[in-house]
């Protein structure tokens, strides 16, 4: 089974993030030019909350709100779902199936060290069941 670290090992550390004051047009332009679904938001080097797409759309567009006006967080979801880097691919999957989302922020202890979304558990989930068939294939025809 792999690991939330396994995953990060493989896509990287790197964490594409805003600051709560920054505006959303900001966060937009971040995501647009990195091509990613959302940007975590960062405090003092502290995790202070998540802004996704679905945010943007249903916190902003909807509400008709300016996003050269209207600060990161007046929009941003607060209450962060993280995992550890010891979790299980499948353990994530389950957790943003529950909880209806699609990124994860990864935390060592106190600390911020990656973000890991749908589709990456969803790949990594795939490679793992291709490599068991292949695997049970290989005994079959032994
Ligand atoms: N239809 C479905 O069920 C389904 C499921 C998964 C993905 N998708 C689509 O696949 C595409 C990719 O989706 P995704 O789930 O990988 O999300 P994504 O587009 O947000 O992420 C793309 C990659 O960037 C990374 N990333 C995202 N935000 C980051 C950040 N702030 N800092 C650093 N790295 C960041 C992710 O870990 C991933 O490796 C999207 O277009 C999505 O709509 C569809």
């Amino acid at each position: 089974m792999t690991l939330v670290r396994q995953l990060l090992g493989t896509k990287g550390h790197e964490i594409h993030f805003v600051r709560p004051d920054d505006r959303v047009l900001d966060a937009l332009k971040i995501m647009n030019d990195k091509d990613i679904g959302a940007v975590l938001v960062k405090e003092d080097d502290r995790l202070v909350g998540i802004f996704t797409e679905r945010h943007y759309a249903r916190k902003v567009f909807l509400k008709g709100k300016s996003s050269p006006k209207t600060p990161v967080r007046e929009v941003m979801e607060a209450r962060c779902i993280c995992v550890g880097c010891e979790q299980t691919a499948e353990a994530c999957m389950a957790l943003m199936t529950e909880k209806r989302i699609r990124h994860l922020p990864v935390m060592r202890g106190e600390r911020l060290v990656g973000i890991i979304s749908i589709g990456d558990l969803l790949k990594s989930i795939i490679a793992d069941r291709e490599f068991t068939i292949d695997q049970l294939e290989h005994f079959i025809h032994q």
